[in-house]
């Protein structure tokens, strides 16, 4: 295994649609195993493969306390909206920024395990954000462009700002 790079915002390739995996073979598979490495060493709940450079439709998860329970989706695919939550997210490409998002409330989605077997989950609460805000990644879009183009900006700036400095 092996811990890949995570692009912070805002890189331009962060704004990279993906496209869909055309086969689950054994590169997929070390791809999702390095990403939850790099996910549980970054002390995040979710990764997109967008983040870490590959733009192929691959995400993987874990909200477990104990972060041993991963959940792993390849060409995952929103089939059902309903309701409206907010929640204040984070994201391992923004770090250290945090701010509200308004999304469903629940999220139907369709997938594939990294054995290649299809599943279908229903999902709320944290659990349903989580899906929408890695989905967006793999669409180009990182949760801060949901915020005011003067938040936006700001963040810019202070990310920048630290990349120069390293910190
Ligand atoms: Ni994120």
């Amino acid at each position: 295994m092996a811990l890949l790079n995570i692009l912070k915002y805002p890189d331009e390739r962060l704004h990279t649609v993906a496209k869909p995996v055309a086969e689950i073979d054994d590169r997929i598979k070390t791809l999702t195993k390095d990403m939850l490495e790099t996910m549980y060493e970054a002390r995040g709940i979710g990764l997109a493969a967008t983040q870490v450079d590959v733009h192929e439709r691959v995400v993987v998860m874990d909200l477990s306390e104990e972060q041993n329970e991963p959940r792993v989706f390849i060409n995952p695919i929103i089939t059902h909206k309903n309701g409206e939550t907010t929640y204040e997210e984070g994201c391992l490409s923004v770090p250290g920024i945090y701010d509200t998002v308004t999304r469903a409330e629940q999220v139907t989605v369709e997938a594939f395990n990294e054995e290649g077997e299809k599943f279908t989950l229903e999902a709320d609460g944290l659990l349903a954000i989580c899906i929408q805000h890695e989905l967006d990644h793999l669409a180009g879009k990182v949760f801060v462009e949901y915020l005011s183009a003067l938040k936006q900006n700001r963040i810019k700036t202070k990310l920048k700002k630290r990349a120069k400095h390293n910190l």
